[in-house]
């Protein structure tokens, strides 16, 4: 049975928790938090036995496992301590903010014979392989477009002044960061990486991109990435082959996939309702560590994801005006 630790105290703990509770060979034998009445209150909330406010001291206690899930600039700092700990380490999408701090963490992990899998619920959820399946029924691929924009609520509060950790700079918050990151892994698992990049953003008040667009070149094809936290978009992402369409109702939750080909036939997909989104990744993990299976795959998409998101930051023209 794999004890793992939580680090972070938000919503995505608790269903990371939950999913856990329905997931053999694992069970969350202790929490993290920087405040320890939080700490406690939070293990309390959720049944966990341990609570912890010093990280080095829960690394030290008998747990096998760490799941993290900081704001983003703590991925790092946290995760190195984890594997050089010897801990295996799940943790959450963007894993570090450069491809550069990957490889490092990769490297330390490899050399700790330890486990290190992002968090990035996309890869395991079952319908980006039935994309994957789709794709040879649409002929000659000429234009992805994969999309993710949703305001966010916690956009009012950066309108209203405050500060706000994924709308912060100092956090690398920011909707590339927080949801376009969901559309380049499906790209880059879908497709490979791009042979060029480049981008444009609207920046926000804080100073991050609420909004932006990536256009990425392959042989053949272009592809397009849209995500935002400041606006909603109603429309679907979308593969266009020379033969037929695929209409994805959601990129980083695929329920219903629609085929529309040239000849007019159309056929909709709905995919069974998985029981968690974050089912897939918990379930690799388990199997990651159980098995001391080879994570170099999952990690190599980390790695061509961060390195499309470099590309991006350094080839973008972000907009002049805060909004
Ligand atoms: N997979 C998904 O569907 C999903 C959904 C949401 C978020 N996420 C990811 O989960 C991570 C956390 O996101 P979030 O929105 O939950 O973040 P958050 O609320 O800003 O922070 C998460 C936790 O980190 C701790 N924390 C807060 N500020 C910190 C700081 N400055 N330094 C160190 N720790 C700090 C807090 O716990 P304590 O104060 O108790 O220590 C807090 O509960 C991000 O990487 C995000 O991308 C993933």
């Amino acid at each position: 049975m794999i004890r793992l630790a939580t680090i972070g105290t938000s919503a995505i703990t608790r269903r990371l928790i939950e999913v856990v509770g329905l997931t053999e060979g694992i069970t969350v034998t202790a929490a993290y938090s920087r405040d320890a009445a939080r700490g406690r209150a939070f293990a309390d909330s959720v049944g966990v036995v341990g609570a912890f406010s010093d990280l080095a001291t829960m690394l030290s206690s008998d747990i096998d496992a760490v799941y993290i899930a900081s704001p983003n600039t703590a991925h790092d700092e946290q995760a190195l301590a984890a594997v050089r700990a010897g801990k295996h380490v799940l943790v959450e999408k963007p894993a570090v903010t450069s491809a550069a701090a990957w490889d490092r963490l990769c490297a330390e992990a490899r050399d700790h014979g330890v486990v290190l899998l992002e968090a990035m619920r996309t890869e395991y959820d079952p319908g980006l392989d039935v994309i994957r399946e789709l794709l040879g029924s649409l002929g000659t691929i000429r234009r992805v477009q994969l999309s993710y924009q949703k305001r966010s609520s916690r956009y009012d509060q950066v309108l209203a002044g405050e500060r706000v950790n994924i709308f912060d700079p100092a956090m690398a918050g920011g909707a590339l960061m927080d949801l376009g990151v969901y559309c380049i892994h499906a790209l880059v698992s879908l497709f490979g990486e791009p042979d060029t990049v480049r981008g444009a953003w609207v920046t926000v008040a804080s100073g991050v991109d609420g909004a932006g667009s990536a256009l990425c070149t392959y042989p053949g094809f272009v592809a397009e990435v849209m995500y935002s936290k400041i606006t909603t978009s109603r429309l679907p992402s979308e593969i266009q082959g020379e033969q037929g369409t695929l209409l994805i109702d959601q990129i980083a939750a695929p329920s219903s996939l629609t085929v529309e080909m040239l000849d007019g036939t159309s056929t909709t997909r709905a995919l069974p309702a998985v029981p968690h989104v974050l089912v897939g990744e918990v379930e690799r993990f388990v199997d990651l560590v159980e098995t001391s299976g080879d994570a170099t795959h999952d990690q190599h998409l980390t790695a061509a994801t961060l390195r499309v998101i470099d590309a991006i930051r350094a080839e973008s023209t972000p907009d002049q005006t805060r909004i």
